[in-house]
């Protein structure tokens, strides 16, 4: 099997429809040095590559944003083998090119998340420190891909966009919103960070591909939040199962 390509499936994509199995295609659960990662890595072949496919929520959208460990899914994507990972991710729309149901390519990061094991440099026996550089969160190479996979399918995917993450798992108040849209945030997610940070870390090209389900708290003109989300969800999955099967041939 040749380098698989490691892709992280969230609320927008609970699962990859339609891959063609391919051999020694089930791991068992991993384990690694910070525990089991959220489910068990999937190996599949999808569009003639290589994937190894991770729900980030667990099997069941179990696990909350602020219980998932992040240091075991991207620990057991690089033993696996990954060099690059595709994050899915649903988010929030602040400011108002993010409507509901569009694609966005986020470039930059807010962290407001907190209390999240985020890093791997953690134990001084382990390797000599390194302050990684993340300037530039999300890699070029990548960003590139996706955002031609997405506008190929016609799908108008926003190029630019800066992605606040919260602790969650409860949805933001308006005013925080407000202050987010202050800071210079464009969409909001719980899950963004740290996995970011942790992939750069672990030497990974590492890019965000994610669909706004909701307009953010306070933005919604009195459509009730979860109901937005439940009604674009269905689209969105199916725009993340395209593009990546467009994106994926192209790495
Ligand atoms: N806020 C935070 N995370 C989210 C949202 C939101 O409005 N929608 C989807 N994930």
């Amino acid at each position: 099997m040749s380098v698989p390509i490691g892709i992280i499936g969230g609320t927008a994509l609970a699962e990859l429809a339609g891959v063609v199995v391919a051999k020694g295609d089930q791991e068992p659960c991993v384990s690694t040095p910070y525990g089991p990662p959220s489910g068990p890595l999937v190996r599949r072949e999808l569009a003639g590559r290589d994937v190894c496919f991770l729900m980030r929520h667990g099997p069941g959208h179990k696990l909350a944003p602020h219980r998932i460990n992040y240091r075991a899914n991207i620990r057991a994507l690089a033993d696996a083998g990954c060099r690059q990972v595709i994050a899915i991710a649903a988010v929030g729309g602040i400011t108002e090119p993010m409507r509901s149901g569009r694609i966005v390519v986020p470039h930059q990061i807010i962290d407001y998340s907190w209390g999240r094991e985020h890093s791997f440099y953690d134990d001084p026996q382990d390797a000599p420190l390194d302050h990684i550089d993340f300037t530039d969160p999300y890699a070029p190479t990548l960003r590139n891909v996706l955002l031609a996979a997405a506008e190929n399918l016609g799908l108008d995917p926003a190029s630019r966009a800066v992605h606040g993450v919260t602790q969650g798992p409860r949805l933001e108040t308006a005013a925080e919103i407000d202050r987010m849209e202050r800071d210079g945030c464009d969409i909001v997610g719980m899950t963004g960070m740290p996995e970011a940070a942790l992939a750069c870390e672990a030497g990974m090209a590492y890019a965000c591909c994610a669909v706004v389900v909701n307009k953010a708290a306070g933005r919604s003109g009195g459509t009730a939040i979860h109901a937005e989300i439940e009604a674009t969800l269905a689209r969105g999955m199916s725009d993340m199962q395209a593009i990546l099967e467009t994106a994926v041939p192209a790495l």
